[in-house]
């Protein structure tokens, strides 16, 4: 690319794509899993033997991600999960990993299970808590100290900036789920993180029909290598397919997390304070209790997730949920289409989410709909 380029014009060009065979302006996808070798023995191309352990269409995205989060190299893995978990298994028997009591569910339930059988000391912080976060790192030696931020789906906010001098103080190496933030509302390398995590099925693909993991690392270390070693080895690369439809879904990437920013933000100036409402989580309102370190971590928007609790408990909030009508009563987040979930119901009994809560993924629709759909819900009773 050519020097300073911007974040827009790198993802509306996709690394300024251009097939100098063809003249072609989108890649095609190359779903070859293996690759020759000439009369004498020679591979063709030196780098490329067999595709679990690399791969054409995933490069082509890895490239524009790494450059994306300033990092000196980024894989993609065939799912958010295989991409944290490929990260964890590096860990050694005997290592401590501190991850924060609110985080993505079902890598919280694997981490408890993985490190109990592996052996290694797995503490929790509450996010909300720097001086908890502190006393957790350095009651014992730490190896890695896990961030994930805004913490879904209550939207903790922690700053990266003061848990990598922690986490560097101890020695530990500290990683950020990004997931919610975006490669482009927060940049946690120029922070100090020695690793980002995507769940890249969310808002880097954005349309809800790809799902995919991406790991980024600040420098190419021992850690590094061993997690690309697991995803060769355990086979958990992204596919041509959706490597290719990733990249696409990237293209627009800006435009989507902007306007999803906007309606997010809108939807919770909103309700906050609507008769009915108990309260309203976003980064982005002033009541939000980390509200100023969004405003420094987070730039051009606070993301496109919130949540909402309502008076009435559990049974009222179930009947808000089941009136609305443009949100579409799914998991997930980060597509173009907004969606509402129930998240202590689904999380079920041993889930720390309270159960007035519902939790929106603001998608890229007209914010008045959205608005709208939830006064009706509210108040038809
Ligand atoms: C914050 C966060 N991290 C990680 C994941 C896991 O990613 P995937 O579903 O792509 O495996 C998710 C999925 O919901 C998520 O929301």
């Amino acid at each position: 690319m050519a020097g300073n380029t911007r974040t827009e014009t790198l993802l509306a060009q996709a690394g300024h794509y251009l097939d100098k065979e063809t003249g072609a302006v989108v890649p095609s996808i190359q779903p070859s899993t293996t690759f020759a070798r000439d009369e004498q023995g020679e591979l063709y191309d030196k780098d490329r033997i067999y595709a679990r352990d690399k791969s054409v269409n995933a490069e082509m995205a890895e490239a524009v991600l790494c450059e994306l989060e300033a990092g000196a190299s980024c894989k993609l893995f065939a799912s958010g999960m295989a991409a944290a978990t490929a990260l964890v298994q590096t860990l050694r028997p005997g290592n401590r990993l501190v991850a924060p009591s609110v985080m993505y569910w079902s890598l919280r339930a694997w981490l408890i299970s993985f490190c109990a059988d592996w052996n290694i000391e797995l503490a929790f912080y509450d996010p909300s808590d720097e001086a908890d976060m502190d006393r957790v790192v350095k009651a014992q030696a730490t190896d890695m100290l896990w961030v994930e931020t805004p913490a879904n789906p209550t939207w903790q906010v922690v700053d990266i900036k003061r848990a990598a001098d922690l986490a560097h103080g101890v020695g530990a190496q500290l990683v950020v789920d990004s997931t919610v933030a975006t490669p482009l509302l927060t940049r946690p390398i120029e922070l100090g993180a020695d690793y980002v995590f995507h769940s890249a099925t969310k808002y880097i693909n954005g349309h809800s029909d790809v799902v995919a993991g991406a790991l980024i690392t600040a420098k190419e270390d021992d850690r590094w290598a061993k997690a690309c070693a697991i995803r060769a080895q355990h086979g958990g690369i992204l596919g041509p397919f959706e490597s290719w439809l990733l990249l696409r879904g990237m293209r627009t990437m800006h435009v989507r997390v902007e306007r999803a920013c906007e309606n997010a933000l809108a939807f919770a100036q909103h309700f906050e304070g609507y008769p009915g409402v108990s309260e309203v989580i976003y980064p982005g309102l002033s009541s939000h209790p980390q509200h100023e370190i969004a405003v420094r971590q987070m730039q051009g928007g606070f993301g496109g997730m919130l949540s909402i609790r309502f008076d009435g408990g559990v049974e009222r909030t179930a009947q808000i949920i089941g009136r609305l009508k443009h949100f579409l009563r799914a998991t997930s987040l980060g597509g173009v289409e907004s969606l509402v979930e129930h998240r202590a119901l689904i999380e079920g009994p041993d889930s720390p989410v309270p159960d007035d809560l519902l939790r929106f993924s603001m998608g890229i629709e007209h914010v008045g709909d959205l608005i709208q759909d939830l006064e009706q819900a509210i108040k038809a009773e």
